[in-house]
């Protein structure tokens, strides 16, 4: 027999011996310690001792590298070094017969690896949750088990079987799982064995939790029809999410990313955006409000119609016209709409309307319209465009602006209406004939007998003039006439007979200073004969 084929066949050969050997008590041959329980890769040391004081053999038989280490006369000590799996020793020694004591050695090792599968980045609430962990190495398995924890609690414990071992544990995932940490412990308890109990923990996993509405969000706020270059707001909203915060809210008009603001609520999430309809999306357009939370998106849609509608023009053959012109009154809209002018639908349906008209003073001012209707998507829409015609007229001075013929009660309380008409405006004068005093145009209070009389009146605008003559009769008072007369006469009487009377009393008092005066001189003359010639 070659040496390694005997060396790979004693295991078996020793666990076969060990197990005919007869039990101790009356055996010739012991060995301590008979059970020996160690780390992978250590050492231990076994002392085989005969019963008999000098066997003639004494020895150890294992495929273990051994080395004595010391001995007695009947005794032996071998140590057994970088022990990596269980094995069986056998003591043999001969003392009048061969006899065996075996020996068992116990390997433990704590698992090489211990790893929890990765967890979906995302885990629906209330959908199965499958734990995986997979254990590499560690024995004795007899006392290895598996935990698999969520945070500190122990949601399920497994003896570890196979090589790997694999255990597996189902949990149903709950919004109090968000952020939930779960974790693989292994351990091996050798405490039957007088060791300790060894533990050993997988990198933990964190679960993230989510909950989306199958119903969808709500498009709010949305108006079914948007002109170019007008601005309209996109709103959408989604209740009873979980967790809000991780929402993502998308809005899109024609595949065009919106620029929403999202506000996040308690298990709620919004957003908004304003938009300006372009002419390149002219016609039918998608507006998309899309929310993504976890590896889900739920989506609402509704049509928003972009429409371009230029507001019809309206043109007057000439803004400012004289009386007597025709003009010409056109209303054009864009094709496909329909116009109205001046209140009348253009019949048969068109773009454009016509109207003509020949100007009197009566259309100055006067205000044409024009309206384009549109329809879109349903709706009618309506544009205005408006013109003031301006005609040219006058000036005007009839007798209904200016009466010919006033006739009053002198005394009496009056007003004297003239004006004249025209386009533009024309300045109007009164004088009466011959003097040129104005014409008390207003409130007369009262009238005075000097205003009768014919004035002249002339209206004058750019346009030329116009002249009208005004009478004005006062009717002097009637009753107190003749009182007046009187009246006047005796102040004319009283005057003259009080003027006459001072008159004669001033002239006699002149009479008799002269006198005086010629009397004084006469004396004067008489005492100085050469008088100065002054
Ligand atoms: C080995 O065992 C024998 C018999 O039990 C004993 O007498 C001896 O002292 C032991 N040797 C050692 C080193 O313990
Ligand atoms: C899970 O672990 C992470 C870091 O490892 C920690 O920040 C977090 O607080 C833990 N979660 C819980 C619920 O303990
Ligand atoms: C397992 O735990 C032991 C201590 O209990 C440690 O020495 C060993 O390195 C651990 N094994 C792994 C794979 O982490
Ligand atoms: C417009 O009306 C005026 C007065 O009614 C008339 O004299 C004139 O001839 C008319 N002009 C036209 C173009 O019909
Ligand atoms: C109105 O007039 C403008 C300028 O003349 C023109 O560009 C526009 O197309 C017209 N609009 C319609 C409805 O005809
Ligand atoms: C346009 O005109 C129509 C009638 O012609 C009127 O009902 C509508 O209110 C007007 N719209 C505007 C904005 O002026
Ligand atoms: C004004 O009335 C007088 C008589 O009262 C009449 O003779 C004259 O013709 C009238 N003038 C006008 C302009 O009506």
């Amino acid at each position: 027999m070659a040496p390694d084929r005997v060396r790979r066949a004693l295991p078996a050969l020793l666990a076969l011996l060990a197990a005919l050997l007869p039990g101790p008590g009356d055996a010739q041959t012991s060995v301590f310690p008979s059970e020996v329980t160690l780390p992978r890769g250590g050492s231990t040391r076994v002392n085989c001792s005969a019963a008999c004081a000098e066997p003639s053999k004494l020895g150890l038989e294992t495929q273990l590298s051994k080395e004595e280490v010391a001995h007695g006369d009947n005794w032996k000590v071998f140590e057994l070094s970088d022990v990596q799996e269980d094995s069986t020793l056998i003591c043999f020694s001969d003392c009048e017969s061969q006899s065996m004591a075996s020996a068992r050695l116990t390997v433990y090792a704590t698992p090489d690896s211990v790893e929890l599968a990765p967890l979906p980045p995302w885990q629906p609430v209330g959908e199965d949750l499958t734990l995986r962990c997979r254990v590499v190495g560690g024995q004795p398995r007899a006392q290895l088990s598996v935990l698999l924890l969520r945070g500190e609690e122990e949601l399920s414990r497994q003896p570890a079987l196979g090589e790997p071992a694999e255990v597996t544990a189902t949990v149903q995932a709950d919004r109090s799982d968000h952020g939930a940490n779960f974790s693989c412990v292994t351990e091996l308890d050798l405490r039957p064995l007088g060791l300790e109990l060894f533990k050993n923990v997988s990198a933990p996993r964190q679960l993230q939790t989510f909950e989306l509405p199958v119903t969808g969000p709500q498009l709010a706020a949305t108006p079914a029809v948007v002109e170019v270059g007008a601005q309209c707001h996109v709103s959408c909203s989604l209740d009873g999410l979980f967790p809000a915060p991780e929402a993502q809210v998308q809005l899109e008009l024609g595949g065009r990313k919106l620029d929403a603001t999202v506000s996040h609520g308690k298990d709620a999430v919004s957003a908004m955006a304003s938009v300006r309809g372009t002419a390149e999306e002219e016609g039918a357009q998608q507006v998309v409000c899309a929310v993504l939370l976890g590896n889900r998106r739920v989506e609402a849609t509704a049509e928003v119609t972009v429409y371009s509608f230029p507001a019809p023009n309206l043109t007057l053959s000439e803004p400012e016209v004289s009386e007597g012109t025709e003009v010409v009154v056109q209303c054009e809209g864009h094709d496909g709409t329909r116009v109205t002018l001046d209140g009348t639908p253009a019949w048969p349906v068109s773009a454009r309307a016509q109207l003509r008209l020949n100007a009197s003073a009566e259309d100055n001012g006067r205000r044409f319209s024009c309206s384009a209707a549109l329809d879109v998507a349903g709706q009618v829409l309506r544009k205005n465009q408006t013109r003031e015609l301006r005609v040219l007229y006058g000036p005007r001075l009839d007798e209904r602006d200016c009466l010919g013929n006033w006739t009053w009660q002198e005394g009496s309380q009056q007003t004297l209406r003239c004006e004249a008409w025209g386009n533009p405006r024309p300045e109007l004068s009164c004088r009466r004939e011959g003097t040129g005093a104005p014409l008390p145009i207003g409130e007369l209070r009262p009238v005075q007998r000097q205003f009768a009389g014919t004035y002249l009146c002339r209206a004058v605008s750019s346009r030329g003039e116009v002249t009208r003559e005004v009478f004005i009769h006062v009717l002097p008072y009637k009753h107190s006439n003749v009182v007046i007369i009187i009246v006047v006469a005796a102040v004319v009487l009283l005057g003259t007979w009080g003027t006459a009377a001072y008159v004669y009393n001033r002239q006699r008092k002149i009479k008799k200073y002269k006198l005086q005066k010629a009397q004084e001189a006469a004396t004067v003359k008489l005492n100085t004969p050469q008088a100065s010639p002054s």
